[in-house]
């Protein structure tokens, strides 16, 4: 049975009390907290198996190989891939931009078009800045409506438009919380596009609600470990096979392990897919945490920490929209069976900028992020200086809303607004 009072229980950071009072983390949409599983599993690594990988003939650098394929394979399966099509980078925007230098560079040319949308994170858009500039290709950017959805008039314009190379779009929005429905997207684009390539950023969606990369038609999609349970500087990016056998999708970081043979002159590569863009030694120690959360993960069921987090993301709407200083971001014009919503609700305090809002927030021991998220030409698009953002995890209860409820009546006095 999903419980969020038992699982806060195997988070060791909810023991501690620098300042003698509970944590309330509304902050886990930048980075989650890890349970002790995590911990352990990669203290356990450390302590049993450390050797570098595929490079020694000792049985101690065989067991690291075997804990390395292992957790490989793990995290795979959690998305629903193929091991082969998993490539370990150090979180979601190495990953976009492994996609941006491994493919773009070779398949994006003069005149091509790059869509993305107005609502992405800075790293989904400025990789393709970047690469638009290397190639002479053009990026365009799919409106947003007042409610805080794709415009789907600006998705159809501009998914027709000539030569659309590439769509990446996030699966749900860091700041507006918004679940975009990307299984019908890339059935319309296909449709309009038939050479497209698609990537999905699943940074906000894959810790609350299942992904399957195969199911999803999906050329390529993208993930940080740290924002699901895992620890800091892992991530992966999924590549469709196809791509990777016929070389559409090349390594970006030459080096270590991925070579077949060097002379003075010229290298050869492995053909073994998933040694091919390991440059350099990996972190296995790191990709063991992660698969241990993945495993976390699965044993809870990922329908139900998804039904968890539909539960707080309306309880947090309904406590917040009650409050008349707020004005609440992103789609709430909803019935219960339709949410596209999800892991966050953001909001602007009239009259009192975000990181005040923070600050009073934090002193009644509530962590909340304030700013723009990452997403600039969203807020420049609502004209918003600035917004705080709740966001939950598997570890949150109501009572942690409750929490930020109660603070922000303090912003209330403070404030005199
Ligand atoms: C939707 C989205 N994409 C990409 C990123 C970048 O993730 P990272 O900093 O782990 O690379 C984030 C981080 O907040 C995000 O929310």
């Amino acid at each position: 049975m999903f419980n969020p009072k038992t699982i806060r229980q195997d988070f060791p950071i909810f023991s501690q009390n620098p300042r003698g009072e509970k944590l309330v983390y509304l902050d886990s949409a930048a980075t989650s907290q890890k349970p002790q599983v995590v911990l352990d599993a990669i203290t356990k690594y450390y302590q049993t198996s450390n050797a570098n990988v595929h490079r020694g003939v000792h049985q101690l650098s065989d067991r690291s190989t075997q804990v390395w394929d292992e957790s490989r394979a793990t995290i795979a399966k959690f998305f629903d891939a193929n091991p082969e099509e998993l490539i370990i980078t150090r979180n979601t925007t190495e990953a976009i931009n492994g996609v941006a230098y491994g493919w773009g560079d070779h398949n994006v040319q003069f005149g091509d078009i790059i869509l993305t949308t107005l609502m992405e994170h800075h790293s989904n858009i400025v990789c393709w800045q970047e690469l638009a500039r290397r190639t002479g290709a053009t990026v365009e950017y799919i409106e947003i409506t007042k409610e805080g959805r794709l415009d789907q008039k600006s998705l159809a314009a501009k998914l027709s438009l000539p030569k659309v190379r590439l769509l990446a779009l996030t699966h749900v929005s860091n700041t507006l919380g918004t679940l975009n429905p990307v299984a019908e997207i890339i059935v319309q684009a296909r449709a309009l596009q038939p050479d497209i390539r698609i990537l999905i950023d699943a940074a906000q969606s894959a810790p609350h609600i299942p992904v399957s990369f195969a199911k999803l038609d999906v050329d390529f999609l993208v993930f940080s470990g740290h924002k699901m349970l895992g620890p800091m500087g892992i991530g992966g990016l999924l590549v469709r096979q196809s791509l990777l056998q016929s070389g559409e999708m090349r390594p970006w970081l030459f080096g270590g392990g991925m070579i077949a043979a060097v002379t003075k002159d010229a290298t050869t590569f492995t053909d073994e897919l998933s040694e091919r863009f390991v440059a350099g030694t990996p972190d296995v120690a790191s990709a063991v945490g992660l698969a241990a959360a993945c495993a976390y993960l699965t044993k809870l069921h990922m329908s139900d920490v998804g039904q968890h987090d539909l539960e707080l993301v309306l309880y947090a709407l309904e406590k917040l929209s009650a409050i008349p200083e707020l004005e609440i971001i992103g789609p709430q014009d909803f019935s219960e069976s339709e949410v596209d919503r999800v892991g966050s609700v953001a909001f602007i305090y009239k009259g009192v900028h975000a990181h005040d809002v923070a600050q009073v927030l934090d002193s009644v021991g509530v962590a909340v992020r304030s700013g723009h998220h990452c997403t600039m030409p969203l807020h420049e698009q609502f004209g918003w200086v600035a917004s705080v953002r709740a966001s939950c995890n598997i570890y949150n209860t109501t009572a942690d809303i409750d929490a930020l409820v109660t603070g922000l009546a303090k912003v209330r006095q403070v404030f005199k607004v």
